[in-house]
Order: structure tokens, then C-alpha cells, then sequence
């Protein structure tokens, strides 16, 4: 009977760690209103970028779901109107594994939406599932397709600016390695496959970085988010039908509710002062230190680089090369992209010190302690 109630004691107290350290998830504590703002966010039909898109329309922003399914999108769309009082949640499609998709997004995004302020990349797959294309899946949808989009929307993101990027990645970047002879190769069975994910989430957070540095000086901020284990379809879609009922407690009791997990992309989306901290990494809302191979500003660069060509982008698509990136005059009333004139300007909805004339002061990066230590050998 003793060694019972030991065995319980002790699995109780295994579960309150696993709890407190893993399932509870930091709120994210940023007040920001958002009316007068739009958002996109690209998975929103599910899991973690369903419940980060129902925070932002709670908050009244104007939310684009960029989803690939009409049917799921139009459904998720329906659903947050519901639950969060807001109209303005609209379903527009976006298949990230399709450069041709992402290209027509962009396009009917820019032709009917006068403002972006943030853009969260939350869509990711884990598995290329059935799917067989001549490339590397899980690089194109977790990386190359957000990338694109990014340069794109670009213009839109600077006009609005104060704005920010918001890239979902993953703890997994710690185990990534990148490949730049066989970057784009298909992956085939599922030790390439969770090779190619952990890579590919790399590959989100060098992005941030190098993004944060073209952008230095725009008003436009980014930041890599890890979200938790959370409980989601990502993994559990691949897993064959008879275990699915055997693991779904198991991740019950001990991964996040996806509502946990977007706190910390809300958190990079929406907390004030973060700025400086522009092209880093977070989890638990909280900037953490990544590894060496994820703060490389060369291989940063070299992935820039590489994912320009696999994006298909040509040399006059540059970021820097778009005419209208001028940051607008926010107090110009007639201008497309000024809020409405009830709405908060962008310089309340994030104070000091972003509201600074100078934008080059609040988004120039701020290195974190393992950075400054590196750079002291
Ligand atoms: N769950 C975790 O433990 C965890 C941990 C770390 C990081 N993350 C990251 O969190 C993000 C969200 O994942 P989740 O856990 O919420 O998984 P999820 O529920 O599977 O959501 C993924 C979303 O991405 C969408 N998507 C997949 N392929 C797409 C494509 N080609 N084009 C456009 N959208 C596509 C899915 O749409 P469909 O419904 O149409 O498939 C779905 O809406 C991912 O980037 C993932 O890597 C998750």
C-alpha cells in the first residue's frame, strides 16, 4: 500500500513538473486594441493560427485567414466571426506549397487591402504525407513559400509601418543542419522528413534574422516565435489511424492547448518595446538564446540568397527596390493606408518607443548575451 501511494506521489509530482514546465504557457500580456489594423495570418483554419487569429479579431483587427482549403477557411472564418463579435475576419486562399498560389495571394491581398500591420507565417506541415513533388516540401511550405509572400507584401507592410513579421518556428531549429548543396531535394521517408523539418525551422529563424537586418531602419519588425508542444494535427495527421486513439490523452495531458501556443507569437506580435530585439527568436514570451548555427549571419545571408532563386524572384523584385516602401505620412487623411480617423494611429497602438520620428533608432537590433560573448572570442 505504501509503495502505491509512493509510486502515485511521485507520478503526480512528475505530472506537476511536466505541467508547469511544458503544458502552461505564459500569457501574453501585450494591451494593444487593433482596430484600424490588419493582420494576416497564413494555417488559420486550425490549431495554433486559429486561436492567434481569434486573439487579434478579439482585439478588433481586420484578419485575413490565408488558408489553402476554401471549405476550411470559409468554416474558420465563420467561426471566429462568431466567437470573437468581429465581422472583419475574411478567408482569403493560400497554398504555401505553390509559388503560382502565393503569387495570386499577394496580388489579391494588395488590390483590396489598404493596410498590413502584422503578418504572421504560422502554416507549417511536418510530413510531406502522400505528396510526392520533384522538390523539398516541407522547405518550400515551412520557408520558401513564407519567404516570397514576405517579399511581396513587403510594400504593404511598409506603408503600415510600425508592422511586424512574425515567423512560427520551432525548438526543433536546434537539431536543424542546412544542407546548401542539397537544399531543395525531395525528402523521402520519415527520418528525412523530420531531418527536413528541423532544417526547415532553422531555416525560419535565419530568416528573421537576416529579414530583421534588410529592414533595419523601416518601422518593419520581425521576430521568430517558438510556440510550445502543443497539442495540434501537426504530428497527429501522419500517425496511422489505430494509435491515434492511444496517443490523443497522452497529448492531452502533457502538450499545450493550441490557445497556450500562440501566445508567444501574439506575444511577438503585439507586445510594446520589443523592437529592438528585431530578428530574434522567442519562446515563452520570452527572447531566448539560439544556437551558434542559428545565429550565423553568413549562412543568414547565404539562405537570403538561396531562397531567392528557389522563390523564382527576379532581380527587380528586390526588397529594397520597391518604390512605394517610403514609410506614408500617418496624418495624411485621404491616404489608403491611414486608419480610420476614429481608429488609434499606429504610434498609440505601440508607444514609446517605437514612436520615435527616427525608426532607425528603435528597430536597430540589440545583440543577446551569447551574441556579445561570441563576438568578445
Ligand atoms: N504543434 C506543435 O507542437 C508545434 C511545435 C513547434 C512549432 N509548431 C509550428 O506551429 C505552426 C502551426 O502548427 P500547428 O501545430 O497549429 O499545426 P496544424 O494544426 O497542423 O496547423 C497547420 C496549418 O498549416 C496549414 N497548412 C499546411 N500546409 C499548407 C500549405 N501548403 N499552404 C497553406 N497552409 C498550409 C494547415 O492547413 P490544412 O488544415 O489545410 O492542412 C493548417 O491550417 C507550424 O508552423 C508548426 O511548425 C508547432
Amino acid at each position: 500500500m505504501e509503495a502505491l501511494l509512493l509510486g502515485v506521489g511521485l507520478l503526480l509530482g512528475a505530472y506537476v513538473l511536466v505541467y508547469y514546465n511544458l503544458v502552461k504557457a505564459p500569457p501574453c500580456r501585450g494591451l494593444a486594441s487593433l482596430r484600424g489594423r490588419t493582420a494576416v495570418v497564413t494555417g488559420a483554419n486550425s490549431g495554433i493560427g486559429k486561436m492567434t487569429a481569434l486573439e487579434l479579431a478579439r482585439r478588433g483587427a481586420r484578419v485575413v485567414l490565408a488558408c489553402r482549403s476554401r471549405e476550411r477557411g470559409e468554416a474558420a472564418a465563420f467561426d471566429l466571426r462568431q466567437e470573437s463579435g468581429n465581422n472583419e475576419v475574411i478567408f482569403m486562399a493560400l497554398d504555401l506549397a505553390s509559388l503560382a498560389s502565393v503569387r495570386a495571394f499577394a496580388t489579391a491581398f494588395l488590390s483590396s487591402e489598404p493596410r498590413l500591420d502584422i503578418l504572421i507565417h504560422n502554416a507549417g506541415i511536418s510530413s510531406c504525407g502522400r505528396t510526392r513533388e520533384p522538390f523539398n516540401l516541407l522547405l518550400r511550405v515551412n520557408h520558401i513559400g513564407p519567404f516570397l509572400l514576405t517579399h511581396l507584401l513587403l510594400p504593404r507592410l511598409k506603408t503600415s509601418a510600425p508592422s511586424r513579421v512574425v515567423v512560427v518556428s520551432s525548438a526543433a531549429h536546434r537539431r536543424g543542419r542546412l544542407d546548401f548543396t542539397r537544399l531543395d531535394r525531395p525528402v523521402v521517408g520519415w527520418q528525412q522528413e523530420l531531418r527536413a523539418y528541423a532544417d526547415s525551422k532553422l531555416a525560419n529563424v535565419l530568416f528573421a534574422r537576416e529579414l530583421a537586418t534588410q529592414l533595419e531602419g523601416t518601422g518593419v519588425t520581425c521576430y521568430a516565435a517558438h510556440p510550445g508542444p502543443v497539442n495540434s494535427e501537426l504530428f497527429l495527421r501522419h500517425v496511422p489511424g489505430w494509435l491515434r486513439p492511444l496517443l490523443r490523452p497522452l497529448a492531452w495531458l502533457v502538450l499545450r492547448a493550441p490557445r497556450g501556443g500562440a501566445q508567444t507569437p501574439l506575444y511577438c506580435a503585439l507586445q510594446e518595446g520589443i523592437e529592438p530585439l528585431s530578428g530574434r527568436y522567442f519562446a515563452n514570451c520570452h527572447v531566448e538564446e539560439v544556437p551558434p548555427a542559428a545565429r550565423d549571419d553568413r549562412a543568414a545571408h547565404r539562405l537570403w540568397e538561396a531562397s531567392r532563386k528557389l522563390a523564382g524572384l527576379g532581380p527587380g523584385e528586390d526588397a529594397e527596390s520597391d518604390e512605394d516602401s517610403q514609410p506614408e505620412d500617418p496624418g495624411t487623411p485621404s491616404s489608403p493606408s491611414s486608419p480610420h480617423p476614429e481608429e488609434p494611429m499606429a504610434s498609440e497602438l505601440y508607444p514609446s518607443p517605437q514612436n520615435s520620428t527616427d525608426r532607425s533608432t528603435v528597430t536597430r537590433r540589440i545583440p543577446v548575451k551569447a551574441e556579445l560573448e561570441s563576438q568578445a572570442c
